[in-house]
């Protein structure tokens, strides 16, 4: 089996495995409780917490809160900050781009139930965020603005270090969506001068249900996940410290395997793009490889529907995507490729090619040799969806 579907998720490292069972067993304790056992369970998420604040170039451990992925670190921050901002600054203005995933625009759409206005900005055909439009609609009553690092399905990096200093200049908070950067690029909070942050670790070979949701200091929040005051009063519920640990461990495994292994997987994901475009005729990239993290390839097909080449492909042993993975079933084009201007057809055909630290050289050219024989064999057969 090939995985070039890694942005859906990653396997869990062998290092990690081995933490999340040792921590499983070592830490049997409530890191909430006062007795022996509890205090060595605090004890160690403390260390993680630190661990992880010093990779991501926090100032303070406390800047880490500890959730149950992607999905919950981007709700708590666009619903909790924006609230917050509302509150304390009569603020009610928020600002996200049109290729966010679903677990920021979704929010943004409820918080507009909520009375906020919420403005989508839109990309280039990189899928670049308008600048021209963020510096129009920034302004004195903007709350926060909610942009991504990388995105999932091109792989585009957005210049988030500036969007923060546009926003910061007129009183807005900024949030950035980095669970597709971590691991393939580096991620620092002071860098990208961001007030808030996400990431997920079963994108960087950790293990699914857990995440982080980095939020600076003095920043204007309010907690939705009513309960106890675990995480500092920032997010309810008890503390998953074997998860807590193996995401530690991850995001130091992947920091070390992109520092080593870096730019082999950009040269890998080069290389699956020179072979497809030179050995299938009528393909096209979507997007600039020299915008995009160093794993992720989007490449269209002429004349090919992308659901049934992802099950012939599947069926030859390649793993991939069309759009986003929790988008297999969909025959629509995902909002991503809508946003970048590719008509039904152009994003019907596209497939979405995502490479990790362990694939090969050799696995690209099987790759590229399958599609070859796979697309004009598709062309000449009838459509069937
Ligand atoms: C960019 C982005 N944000 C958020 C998420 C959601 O993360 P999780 O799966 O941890 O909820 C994903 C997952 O696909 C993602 O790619």
């Amino acid at each position: 089996m090939i995985n070039f579907d890694q942005n859906a998720t990653t396997p869990v490292d062998e290092e990690v495995l081995t933490e999340l069972i040792r921590a499983t067993r070592d830490f049997s304790g409530n890191s909430s409780s006062g007795h022996s056992l509890g205090t060595k369970a605090g004890k160690y998420l403390r260390e993680c917490r630190e661990r992880v604040a010093k990779i991501l170039g926090a100032s303070d451990p406390d800047e880490i809160v500890f959730t149950s992925g992607g999905t919950e670190s981007d709700n708590a921050a666009v619903r909790g900050i924006a609230y917050a901002m509302r509150e304390q600054h009569g603020r009610n203005e928020v600002i996200t781009s049109a290729i966010e995933h679903r677990a920021v625009l979704s929010p943004c759409d409820w918080l507009r139930e909520q009375g906020f206005k919420s403005t989508v900005l839109p990309v280039d055909r990189n899928g670049v965020v308008d600048m021209g439009a963020m510096r129009n609609t920034l302004g004195p009553k903007t709350a926060l603005v909610s942009v991504m690092m990388a995105n999932n399905e091109i792989g585009t990096i957005q210049p988030i270090a500036e969007i923060s200093k546009l926003a910061h200049a007129v009183g807005a908070r900024v949030h950035s969506d980095a669970v597709q950067a971590a691991g393939k690029l580096k991620v620092d909070v002071n860098e990208l001068g961001v007030d808030s942050l996400s990431l997920s670790a079963h994108k960087f070979y950790g293990p699914k249900g857990v995440g982080v949701l980095y939020l600076r200091k003095g920043t204007p929040y309010q907690c939705f996940m009513l309960g106890g005051t675990h995480e500092g009063g920032k997010r309810a519920g008890t503390v998953p410290l074997p998860q807590i640990a193996a995401l530690t461990k991850a995001l130091e495994v992947s920091e070390r395997k992109r520092l080593e292994h870096g730019a082999e997987l950009q040269a890998l994901r080069d290389q699956l793009v020179k072979e497809v475009l030179a050995k299938v005729p009528g393909s096209h990239l979507n997007g600039e490889l020299a915008l995009c993290t160093p794993n992720t390839a989007s490449i269209r097909f002429d004349g090919v529907y992308g659901g049934h080449l992802l099950r012939r492909m599947d069926e030859a042993g390649i793993l991939a995507s069309a759009g986003s993975a929790c988008m297999w079933e969909i025959t629509k084009p995902s909002h991503v490729l809508t946003a970048l201007g590719l008509n039904d057809e152009e994003g019907g055909g596209t497939i979405r090619f995502s490479l990790g630290y362990g694939n090969t050289a050799q696995e690209v050219t099987q790759v590229a040799d399958i599609l070859a024989k796979l697309v004009p064999e598709m062309r000449a057969q009838p459509v069937q969806k």
